[in-house]
């Protein structure tokens, strides 16, 4: 019988490496992961981040829940099923940013020590950088953004995280933001200060 590798021709030593990228850009490719509550403050803290971050001169991407679940990850609901899905998806496109030096904020309810594994798992602990965008329920209800929690509430929305289906606190972040005790700008330069030297070509942290 003929091999099965007999027609392969791997180029592996003609590609370019990430490591080629990331010398390219000065900075080396992480995922900063945000997770917490609707109406915590994400959103407004992955703009900060991605701002700050781009006037310092790094080249980033941010990936959040309402956009991606606009284009990409169009057909999931908010099933713990569908939430894992969903994250599953969005963990795997972190990595195609990162192969490539990116900086990648994503903001992602990503409810469960279960769900935030996954990502990791997939993303590589050594490329995560774990943030817990932290507010009680009753602030981010009060705060009412987009107006889902009242909507929860009348029962028109149902599974709505904090309201009818569970949010777990991120444990095991690496940074930690309470962002009914500190202005979004200071949580931003509280997470900033965490990753730069993870983010640095000049800095050895991995
Ligand atoms: S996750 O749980 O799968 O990580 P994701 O961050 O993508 O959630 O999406 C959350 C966004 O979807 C919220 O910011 C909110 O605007 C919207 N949304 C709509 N329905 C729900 C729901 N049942 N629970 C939470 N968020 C919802």
């Amino acid at each position: 019988m003929e091999k099965a590798d007999k027609h392969i021709y791997p180029v592996f030593n003609k590609i370019l490496k990430r490591s080629d990228k990331e010398i390219l850009l000065n900075q080396k490719g992480k995922v900063i992961w945000l997770s917490g509550l609707s109406g915590s403050g994400k959103t407004t803290i992955a703009k900060g981040l991605e701002k700050a971050l781009h006037q310092r001169g790094f080249i980033c991407q941010v990936l959040d829940g309402d956009n991606i679940r606009s284009g990409i990850n169009n057909n999931l609901g908010f099933s713990l099923e569908d939430r894992l899905e969903n994250i599953r998806r969005i963990s795997e496109v972190s990595k195609l940013f990162i192969n490539c030096g990116i900086i990648t904020i994503n903001s992602f309810i990503s409810p469960t020590d279960k769900i935030r594994a996954l990502a990791k798992d997939i993303i590589g602990a050594e490329n995560f950088i774990g943030v817990f965008i932290n507010a009680p329920v009753s602030v981010c209800e009060q705060r009412d953004v987009k107006g889902l929690y009242k909507k929860a509430r009348a029962g028109e929305i149902k599974n709505f995280t904090g309201v009818d289906t569970v949010f777990e606190p991120m444990e095991n972040a690496e940074v930690e933001v309470r962002t009914n005790k500190m202005s979004a700008a200071d949580a931003v330069e509280k997470i900033m200060h965490y990753v730069l030297p993870y983010i640095s070509m000049q800095d050895n942290k991995e």
